[in-house]
């Protein structure tokens, strides 16, 4: 038997708006025409990092550029001082909480837990909590808390871990991964104190067994990183200064969760890494982040499509989604600007939204995320005979398979779309794999820092949020 292990597929995910330029809104040409400025929106985006390293940086204004190059750094890292790397040190510290617990949960909110999820979506099994210990090659569960301030939804959760069982059992141990880059978010900072209590109790009140199931990962300074201190935590991860929350997947932040549930992280930086160099070395008129952002921003300016729909064609893409949601509108939704995004799964949602999206106002563009090839053998539509008599006339479809019948749904609904001159685009994955899906993630951030940089709003800081967060302490804290 051959010890060689056959390379996993890295073929490229691809972009394509012809459906948008056959509407009439919006040509080629008119792309091409803005050439200039995407190629200077990314010599800004790629200048950024110099500027930030260097420290010009103009006061009081927010710079965060440090996860353009993150995902080559960490790799070449890796693979010149392994183990005085940051991915080593993730992977052991993944292996020994792999090794002593069945649940992790991960407790954040916005940039500091929506990237977790999308890659825990979209890389593990669908039912990955449901499945034994051993089904899922034993790798915890992950659960996710501190997004919220729902009650009953943190009660759900404890009652979980709670769930009688010796606390030597392995499947009845978990461990907490608490993240927020200020370790100030009042949602994650309450979440942090219930489950703290509950773990404490869990262990017995071991100081030493607790300190070992917690793993904080925040800034290098504040009132986690105090309180990481004072718990005596063995390992601390750091989201370094010129990453934001929501550019911050690539960092221990997303990194850590997902090898915990065994996702080659590797494979995703690798994918993140390619789709660097497809950005900063391709032409504009073959450079898939560019080209993005020139037909969503043209499609903006000159159709009205200030909603921005990512029709999903995956269950296991949606968090991928609501992941790009927040991206795009928590970087480029500023001075009264900036487009909605929407995600949608389908053909889940042509049975919500298709209505309105087929005949409703003429705002939107719609980005197909397309899935070349399932992931499992590919199911087909079986025979009902013994108890039936094609009652359902169905008959004439078996044997037809699962992906056919989705490629069907796809393409009939961009044919409906085109007809009434709706817009529509696609991004083509080859797979939902880990290779992919960090090509995926990549794209989508550098896009929207490019985005920011040719509209003239900072991408970066969401000074918004803070206007909430001052009139709910308010009320608190009278
Ligand atoms: O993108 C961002 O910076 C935000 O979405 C933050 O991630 C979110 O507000 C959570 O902040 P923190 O990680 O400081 O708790």
């Amino acid at each position: 038997m051959s010890v060689v292990r056959p390379k996993p597929p890295e073929d490229p995910i691809q972009y394509d708006p012809a459906a948008v330029f056959a509407t009439g809104g919006l040509a080629r040409k008119d792309v091409e025409a803005i050439s200039g400025r995407l190629d200077e929106a990314r010599r800004e985006s790629l200048a950024d990092i110099d500027r930030y390293r260097s420290g010009a940086v103009q006061p009081g204004e927010v710079l965060d550029p440090a996860f353009i190059d993150l995902p080559d750094r960490l790799l070449a890292d890796y693979t010149t001082k392994r183990p005085e790397s940051e991915l080593f040190s993730i992977l052991s510290t993944a292996r020994r909480i792999r090794d002593a617990v069945d649940r992790v949960v991960v407790l954040g909110i916005g940039g500091s837990y929506m990237g977790t999820r999308a890659l825990f979506e979209a890389c593990c099994h669908p039912f990955h909590n449901e499945l034994p210990r051993g089904e899922r090659g034993g790798r915890p569960r992950l659960s996710f808390e501190g997004f919220n301030i729902d009650n009953d939804s943190a009660q759900g959760l404890l009652d979980l871990l709670s769930a009688p069982g010796g606390a030597d059992d392995l499947l009845h141990r978990w461990a907490l991964l608490i993240v927020s880059k200020s370790g100030g978010t009042l949602e994650t900072a309450v979440a942090t104190r219930l489950f703290l209590d509950a773990l404490f109790a869990a262990v017995g009140g071991d100081r030493t067994a607790l300190a070992e199931r917690v793993v904080p990962i925040t800034g290098t300074s504040g009132k986690l990183a105090d309180l990481a201190r004072a718990i005596g935590c063995p390992d601390v991860f750091d989201i370094p200064d010129g990453v934001g929350g929501r550019f911050s997947v690539f960092t221990a932040v997303g990194l850590l969760p997902a090898s915990i549930v065994g996702i080659d992280v590797v494979r995703l930086l690798e994918g993140a890494a390619a789709m660097n160099r497809r950005f900063r070395e391709a032409p504009i008129g073959e450079n898939p982040v560019l080209q993005y952002v020139g037909v969503s921003h043209l499609a903006e300016l000159r159709m009205g499509a200030t909603i921005r729909v990512l029709s999903t064609w995956s269950n296991r893409l949606e968090a991928v989604g609501l992941w790009y949601d927040q991206l795009l509108s928590e970087s480029l939704g500023k001075a009264e600007q900036g487009a909605t995004p929407l995600t949608t799964v389908t053909t889940r949602d042509l049975h919500s939204r298709g209505q309105q999206h087929q005949e409703g106002r003429r705002d939107k563009l719609i980005t197909n995320l397309l899935v070349g090839e399932p992931r499992r053998d590919r199911l087909t539509l079986p025979t009902i005979s013994g108890f039936a008599a094609n009652e359902d006339t169905l008959d004439d479809l078996v044997g037809k398979a699962w992906p056919d019948m989705l490629a069907a749904a796809a393409a009939g609904t961009n044919e409906a779309y085109a007809s009434d001159k709706r817009p529509t685009a696609d991004i083509l994955l080859p797979r939902i794999d880990e290779h992919t899906v960090g090509q995926l993630l990549q794209m989508l951030m550098l896009a929207t820092v490019v985005e920011g940089r040719l509209v003239g709003t900072n991408p970066y800081g969401q000074p918004g949020v803070e206007a909430y967060k001052k009139c709910m302490m308010a009320r608190l804290r009278p």
